[in-house]
């Protein structure tokens, strides 16, 4: 949709003219997943897709959601807005947001008509969520003059996440779709929220998303168990070296105390953290240095582990990376994102592009029955105000 036709569906949908357009982009991780909730790097990137909002105040004591995507429509007295939805309802989202505001002491005073459309394919693991927290914290930003900054927003979606939508999510999401940069993805440590913008730009090598159409189920449960298992492989640990998060460790510490580990599960998903940290550190490197086939590989090396170790791949995730892993031209091959459905990414060189979608298309429907779907990612920017 063209933003004239987003203008078109806010008059369609309240009678009267927007008088505000937000964007905030889904993102794609490159590398170091399931990093961030143990204090690890991550490296997204921001999406040239995302969630856009429409607003204008209305003189009711009400604030008015509506998406283009869904047809539930939610309208929230002022007083309404920290108490969750029943039933996994949408508007939970930014609800969720808005209500760290008033958590914050921010008052809200002034009804809104908000519009939401978003163009990131949902369940597919490329942060529909997050960009919708994120479009949502950054409107109201803007709008009450709160003067957040972009880490800050970025708190305030997590959290809503965490209390709306109850899933215990890390900060990555949530920071790429508010931190994100044109054709830079962001190096971020989780544990101090200091980052860098590293460029991205690959002379004859695209970024391509690939995604399995077997939706993730984040809230399901899978993931909050992996951030439990976790927990509990600190807890053992720190019997002998206090720690606070798995990411404190080098390989060389690890090895030195995997053996206090006694929870079989605890154990493989601790050896996975620290060793996706020591890859995210090694990949970024051999990016600044033009390695790019080193980077590949560490790719698909992160993949096997969250394969072996984390277990949140399964048959389609797993399917279409092996599929990759066999065309020439493909330099490392993913999971991105939580897992359990959602997308792959892959670097893939320009000329192999046309067989790497026939082969993998082809082996994946083979394999699983389903139909896979690719983008070359546009790298975007983070969250901002549509001017025009
Ligand atoms: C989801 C979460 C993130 C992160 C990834 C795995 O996308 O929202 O915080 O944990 O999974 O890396």
């Amino acid at each position: 949709m063209t933003i004239d036709q987003l203008k078109s569906a806010y008059e369609a949908a309240y009678q009267k003219s927007a008088t505000d357009i937000f964007f905030s982009p889904g993102r794609v991780n490159l590398i170091g997943e399931h990093t961030d909730y143990n204090g690890g790097f991550v490296f997204p990137c921001a999406l040239s897709f995302g969630t856009y909002l429409l607003i204008s105040p209305n003189s009711e004591q009400k604030i008015n959601f509506r998406s283009l995507n869904i047809d539930a429509v939610y309208s929230l007295e002022l007083t309404q807005l920290t108490t969750p939805l029943p039933n996994k309802a949408w508007a939970n989202y930014p609800m969720g947001v808005i209500a760290q505001f008033i958590k914050r002491g921010v008052s809200i005073t002034q009804g809104y008509d908000i519009l939401f459309w978003g163009n990131v394919p949902a369940g597919a693991g490329l942060s529909s969520s997050a960009a919708m927290e994120v479009v949502t914290a950054f409107a109201f930003n803007e709008l009450l003059g709160t003067g957040y900054d972009r880490t800050e927003l970025a708190k305030i979606g997590q959290a809503a996440e965490h209390e709306f939508a109850g899933v215990m999510c890390g900060i990555m999401d949530q920071f790429a779709s508010a931190q994100g940069q044109k054709d830079h993805a962001i190096y971020l440590n989780c544990d101090t929220l200091e980052f860098d913008l590293v460029p991205v730009k690959l002379e004859g090598i695209k970024v391509v998303v690939s995604n399995t159409h077997s939706p993730h189920h984040l809230d399901s449960g899978a993931y909050n168990d992996r951030v439990r298992q976790c927990q509990l492989a600190v807890q053992q640990i720190s019997a002998v070296r206090p720690i606070k998060n798995l990411a404190e460790l080098s390989q060389a510490d690890f090895n030195q105390v995997e053996h206090t580990i006694t929870d079989e599960v605890a154990h493989r998903r601790a050896r996975h953290v620290v060793g996706e940290v020591q890859r995210t550190k090694d990949a970024v490197e051999a990016l600044q240095q033009g390695n790019i086939e080193k980077f590949g590989e560490l790719m698909t090396q992160s993949h096997i582990s969250l394969r072996d170790d984390y277990e949140v791949t399964g048959l389609q995730l797993d399917s279409l990376a092996e599929a990759a892993w066999k065309v020439d031209g493909v330099l490392g091959s993913r999971m991105t994102g939580g897992g359990f459905g959602g997308c792959t990414v892959s670097l893939v060189r320009d000329e192999a592009i046309p067989t790497f979608i026939e082969q993998v298309g082809a082996e994946y429907i083979k394999k699983t029955g389903l139909k896979a779907d690719f983008y070359i990612a546009e790298i975007g920017d983070g969250a901002h105000r549509i001017v025009e």
